[in-house]
């Protein structure tokens, strides 16, 4: 029989999981297409990239329905998409640059991005400490501040003031003079503050391409919006989606007191989500998680669908895991992890799985009592093609 992905299953959030080529992208763009015709703004977060020819319909022989997105809406009657980036060198000329805002961003996050390396908890807790009370002396006197006047201040201020501030006493001692002379040097160093932080952009335009600067609020409008997070941003992933999933809420929150028709629902796909949970350092992924999980949770009453794939259910930790209702699985490899995941699965049914081919899929959806397996169908818009 056929399964819909209806507006009470996409509001109630989904965990999609299977190993690699068992046809996650796929199923993630039908969600996409289910729920941009449903009306939703969709964001959907690729890292691959598989989503960047979404315009274009899907020429494999046994899609069904084949149906391509307008590129930018300039097909009135076709329902768009639009593809944004965070790397100025991003190969897609239709994609348009996003930059955030040091002062949008939270402090523990862009500590933990900075300083990400295992050895390095000691110096994101400092910086977070430093970075929050400086955005809060700022907020009366210079509230545009950007990264560059918090490496300044942190470059000109003596460890004694530093150290008062931040605990009122001589705490610390040589370690805490340690510590500092560690974050000066990688605060300068090339690399450790993600490129898309406030940027110096070239004044000239880039040829052929828009760009926006701090501005994520059009993200939010109706289609599918496909972010590309390339692997030179990978460890900003957090730190962004941080910024994205605090600006959807927002977005959200005046709509769910006052209803208004331009407000629209959302639903945020995050393809290949296991790099937010598998950050080197604990003080990272804490805060990721965290993070994550309560964007989560405060989605359904704010009317934030969320769908988080992954090659494996265990990538997700729990506390996430949690908060997801609908769950699909396609071939997949570790049995115990697929327990936990499918509970309502019959013994001996699960161990069908790692001979599932592309696009078949346990299903345990919100609502249904038993488990399905499904055989999806391909994307109706096209993925990322060779070139
Ligand atoms: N519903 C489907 N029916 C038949 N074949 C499918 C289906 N979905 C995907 N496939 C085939 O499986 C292959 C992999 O699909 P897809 O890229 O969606 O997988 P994936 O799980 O996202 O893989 P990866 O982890 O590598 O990104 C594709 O070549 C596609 O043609
Ligand atoms: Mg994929």
């Amino acid at each position: 029989m056929p399964i819909n992905a209806s507006d009470h299953i996409l509001n109630h959030h989904m965990l999609v999981a299977g190993s690699t080529g068992s046809g996650k992208s796929n199923l993630l763009s039908n969600i996409g297409h289910a729920a941009t015709s449903g009306g939703r703004s969709v964001i959907l977060f690729d890292h691959k990239p598989d989503h960047q020819h979404h315009h274009l319909p899907n020429t494999h022989p046994e899609t069904q329905n084949p149906r391509a997105y307008s590129l930018n809406g300039q097909d009135p009657n076709a329902i768009p998409v639009r593809y944004w980036t965070l790397d100025i060198q991003d190969p897609n000329q239709d994609a348009i640059v996003i930059t955030v805002r040091a002062r949008d961003l939270d402090p523990e996050i862009l500590a933990g991005t900075i300083f990400y390396r295992p050895s390095e908890d000691l110096q994101a807790e400092i910086f977070a400490h430093i970075a929050s009370s400086f955005a809060d002396d700022q907020s009366a006197t210079n509230p545009t501040w950007t990264i560059h006047n918090l490496i300044d201040h942190i470059r000109n201020t003596s460890d004694g003031v530093l150290r008062t501030r931040l605990y009122g006493g001589n705490q610390g001692g040589s370690a805490f003079a340690q510590s500092m002379a560690a974050i000066r040097r990688k605060i300068q160093a090339p690399g450790r503050i993600p490129g898309f932080v406030d940027p110096v952009l070239p004044t000239a335009p880039i040829t052929g391409r828009r760009r926006t600067t701090g501005n994520i609020s059009q993200v939010f409008a109706p289609g599918l919006n496909v972010i590309r997070i390339s692997e030179t941003n990978r460890r900003g992933y957090a730190l962004f989606l941080q910024n994205l999933l605090q600006g959807a809420a927002d977005y959200r929150t005046g709509a769910v007191h006052q209803p208004s028709e331009s407000v629209h629902d959302l639903e945020i796909i995050i393809d290949e989500a296991s790099d937010i949970f598998r950050a080197e350092s604990r003080y990272l992924r804490e805060v990721s998680t965290g993070m994550l999980s309560e964007q989560i949770r405060k989605g359904r009453s704010l009317h934030i669908g969320y769908v988080i794939a992954v090659q494996s259910a265990g990538d997700v930790p729990e506390s996430i895991r949690n908060n997801l209702n609908t769950t699909m699985v396609g071939r997949h490899r570790n049995m115990s992890v697929l327990r936990d995941a499918l509970p309502t699965a019959r013994p001996g049914m699960l161990e069908q799985a790692d001979k599932l081919i592309p696009g078949e899929m346990f299903v345990d959806l919100f609502g249904v009592r038993s488990l399905l397996l499904v055989k999806m169908d391909h994307s109706r818009s096209q993925l990322t093609m060779a070139p």
